[in-house]
């Protein structure tokens, strides 16, 4: 059993008052340390990592990030259409995957300049080319970045450039997608040395597409969190308002989106109904539900929706860029809330079932600006000691090239530094933050969040392989091999009280 220290059950702490004590001899290497752990119930993690649905933090960029190093990431709502989030969980899913279904068509009398529209939007050059332009026709050819690469001139047309059919080698559709064989339509591709491998019908069509820099991403990033489809996972954030949650849930589900999270600062009753139409409506799609500080919410959730949540979101006002804390007086030390909610969760396990935690924001460096580069792994590993099974992260990932808007020169800090913003700030809530507060139809806005500045962390593809052997480091400095041992044994105690 964990030891916890009497005093942490009756005192508020953060990360900071607490540390976790060695008291084992560790015989293994920290690349041997295990992340694996539960997103959501039925969700799993390599990598317990998950980033904030802030329009600071997550768009299609920092979610791709976070798939691709075993994390998650959660594309913010505060767009000003739904269908403009749509498209992002679409750039996602179409990063990579196993079979690409549905694969972008151009016709033959589209141009060189219109495959480029296509890299700029998704990131890719193969188009399969159809007589006329979409799925139902028959295949014509296709164009690969070899066949545009040089070409100065964009308005070629593409049945200039294009490998034409009969040239084209394909698989069938019933050897391949109809018996799930993904391992017969790469061995295709690699006999053939092919960029691009079309799947077609009987009667011609396109169904399908295998890629190589599909199956070269997949290598290369070997932790990734993928769907049945080896695409990338994503989730979105939803708002606590069930007329506009629906109409956004019903087109991402479309988009096969991996689950939401129902956001609000303090769960609220209408996220029940949200989740019971989610989970009555599209059984498979994983729902989060929250905030919540503390057992006595855990115990209300449990017993009013365990079957409609996947997992629970934990922590009232303690992230980086909250002032809910000392606006409202309302909240909690981030520590706190999450031992008294996973002692909560792991005493009522046995009555309804396991239920992950996420402990989100907290992991910070509270004085960001005037100390050196600080990034805490350890704050992580803490989370995940107390009980947590994720941690979700909006400051931190704030700073990197894959997060939303544009790095800028500070010149009273003398760096370089990228914008953070929570989501009740005023500025955000001039948007549709609003949601997440539940006032969007007063005029009157209270702020439960602050505008600031955060350090330039440069791109998250060299950082976050930091972050994540920090956290290894930690565990395996505790003689812990994996999230499992760690809360099973480890020493927790108060470092800034007795
Ligand atoms: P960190 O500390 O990682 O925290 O930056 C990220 C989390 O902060 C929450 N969030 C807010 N909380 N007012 C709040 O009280 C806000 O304006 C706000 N914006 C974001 C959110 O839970 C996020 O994951």
């Amino acid at each position: 059993m964990a030891k916890i220290h009497p005093s942490l059950k009756n005192k508020e702490f953060w990360y900071k008052d607490i540390i976790l004590v060695a008291n084992r001899l560790p015989d293994f290497e920290r690349e041997e340390v295990d992340l694996t752990t539960h997103f959501t119930k039925k969700i799993i993690l390599k990598t317990p990592i998950v980033s904030s649905p802030m329009d600071t933090v997550t768009e299609s960029e920092m979610a791709i990030l976070m798939a691709l190093m075993g994390g998650i990431g959660v594309i913010h709502y505060n767009f000003l259409t739904i269908d403009e989030q749509i498209e992002e969980i679409k750039k996602v899913k179409k990063f990579m995957g196993g079979f690409v279904f549905e694969p972008v068509v151009l016709s033959p009398k589209h141009t060189i300049g219109d495959v480029y529209k296509i890299n700029e939007k998704y990131g890719f050059f193969s188009v399969p080319i159809t007589k006329d332009g979409t799925l139902n026709s028959e295949l014509v050819g296709i164009v690969t970045h070899r066949d545009v690469r040089y070409r100065e001139d964009k308005t070629t047309k593409l049945e200039n450039v294009m490998t034409k059919r009969e040239k084209l080698i394909v698989a069938e559709k019933s050897k391949t997608v109809d018996k799930n064989n993904l391992q017969l339509a790469v061995k295709i591709l690699r006999k053939h040395n092919l960029d691009t491998l079309p799947i077609v019908d009987k009667q011609g069509r396109v169904v399908a597409l295998v890629t190589d820099s599909d199956i070269r991403k997949r290598q290369k990033f070997p932790l990734a969190t993928v769907d049945e489809n080896q695409r990338l996972r994503v989730f979105i954030a939803v708002e606590s308002r069930l007329k506009l949650a629906k109409e956004r849930i019903k087109k991402a589900v479309k988009m096969d989106v991996d689950g939401i999270v129902i956001d609000a600062s303090v769960v609220f009753k209408e996220q029940i109904e949200i989740a019971k139409f989610a989970k009555k409506n599209f059984p498979h799609l994983q729902v989060v539900l929250g905030n919540v500080d503390s057992g006595e919410m855990i115990k209300e959730i449990l017993k009013r929706a365990f079957n409609f949540c996947d997992a629970i979101r934990v922590g009232i006002g303690p992230g980086t860029a909250c002032i809910t804390q000392q606006q409202l007086g309302v909240g909690r030390a981030q520590g706190s809330a999450i031992l008294d909610c996973a002692l909560t969760m792991k005493k009522l396990e046995k009555k309804y079932g396991f239920c992950p935690l996420i402990a989100d924001g907290g992991v910070k460096n509270p004085d960001i600006l005037k100390k050196s580069e600080v990034w805490k792994p350890g704050d992580i590993s803490k989370a995940l000691a107390l009980g947590a099974q994720t941690v979700m992260i909006g400051s931190i990932l704030a700073g990197l090239d894959e997060a939303p808007g544009e790095k800028e020169f500070d010149e009273k800090e003398n760096k370089m530094v990228k914008k953070y913003r929570g989501m009740g700030s005023l500025e955000a809530m001039e948007k549709r933050g609003a949601f997440r507060y539940g006032i969007e139809k007063t005029k009157i806005k209270v702020p439960e969040g602050k505008v600031m500045k955060v350090p330039y962390r440069g791109s998250g593809y060299e950082f976050l392989p930091q972050l994540i052997a920090g956290l290894k480091q930690s565990l395996q400095k505790l003689g812990f091999k994996n999230i499992k041992e760690l809360q099973k044994f480890v020493d927790i105690k108060p470092i800034n009280f007795c």
